[in-house]
């Protein structure tokens, strides 16, 4: 038996808090940002992807309207930062409702290093940044989803495997619901089965468990 839920019953925060317990686990992206006025801003963003391909787009969403989202609107461009394991409790501080004219670089202790191509700074410690000027924002109700063109990557070689970023050197931290991360699992690897290929897949319940290997 499943529990039915009506957003509309239910409420906005509740849903909100069903809805972050459920989309899990989710990327975050440490966004940094510079206000027109010159204050350098961070903060972790978890509703976070990569929205297009060609060309490189990602997106994160304010919810309600905060400073990196103010930032963004003001000088058009943003870094996102890889949020690893080893910055835990760095990327938690940078959440602190700050107000605007306190940097959170200061004020939690964050070396930067100068971005190649925009004007936020990169985290100095993240191994990899992903420098943004932005290409639009759509109004959601409550929320704001920016997207952003990624101009430039930078990837700290001690990543790298065979020219590839490895995600067990990355070991990026997740968001959960609640007050809840999560750090990488185990890796599994499969290639994509193409349809000319298919023999009637591994069947069963659904976790390979029947007839799968
Ligand atoms: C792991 C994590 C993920 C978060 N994801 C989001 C998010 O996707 N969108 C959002 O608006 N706030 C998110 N927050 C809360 C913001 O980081 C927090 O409100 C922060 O103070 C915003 O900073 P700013 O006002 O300097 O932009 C998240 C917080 C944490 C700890």
């Amino acid at each position: 038996m499943r529990i039915e839920f009506d957003p509309e019953a239910v409420g906005r925060t509740p849903f909100y808090k069903l809805l972050t317990s459920v989309v899990v686990p989710r990327p975050i992206a440490w966004v940094s940002t510079v206000s027109a006025a010159g204050t350098c801003n961070l903060a972790p963003h978890s509703f976070f992807t990569v929205a297009c391909v060609a060309p490189p787009i990602v997106q994160f969403t304010s919810v309600g309207r905060k400073d990196s989202l103010h930032n963004v609107e003001e000088t058009g461009e943003f870094v996102v930062n890889f949020a690893p394991e080893q910055l835990f409790e760095q990327i938690n501080e940078t959440a602190t409702d700050f107000p605007p004219e306190v940097g959170e670089f200061e004020a939690v202790g964050i070396a930067r290093e100068p971005s190649l191509r925009v004007k936020p700074p990169r985290v100095a410690a993240s191994s990899v940044a992903l420098e943004c000027e932005l290409h639009s924002t759509v109004r959601l109700g409550d929320s704001t989803v920016v997207f952003g063109r990624v101009v430039h990557a930078a990837v700290d070689e001690h990543v790298m495997d065979d020219g590839h970023p490895e995600v067990t050197r990355l070991r990026p931290l997740a968001r959960l619901g609640k007050d809840e991360w999560a750090t990488l699992g185990e890796v599994l690897e499969r290639p994509r089965i193409r349809y000319a290929d298919w023999d009637g897949g591994a069947g069963g319940d659904g976790f390979g468990g029947q007839g799968g290997s």
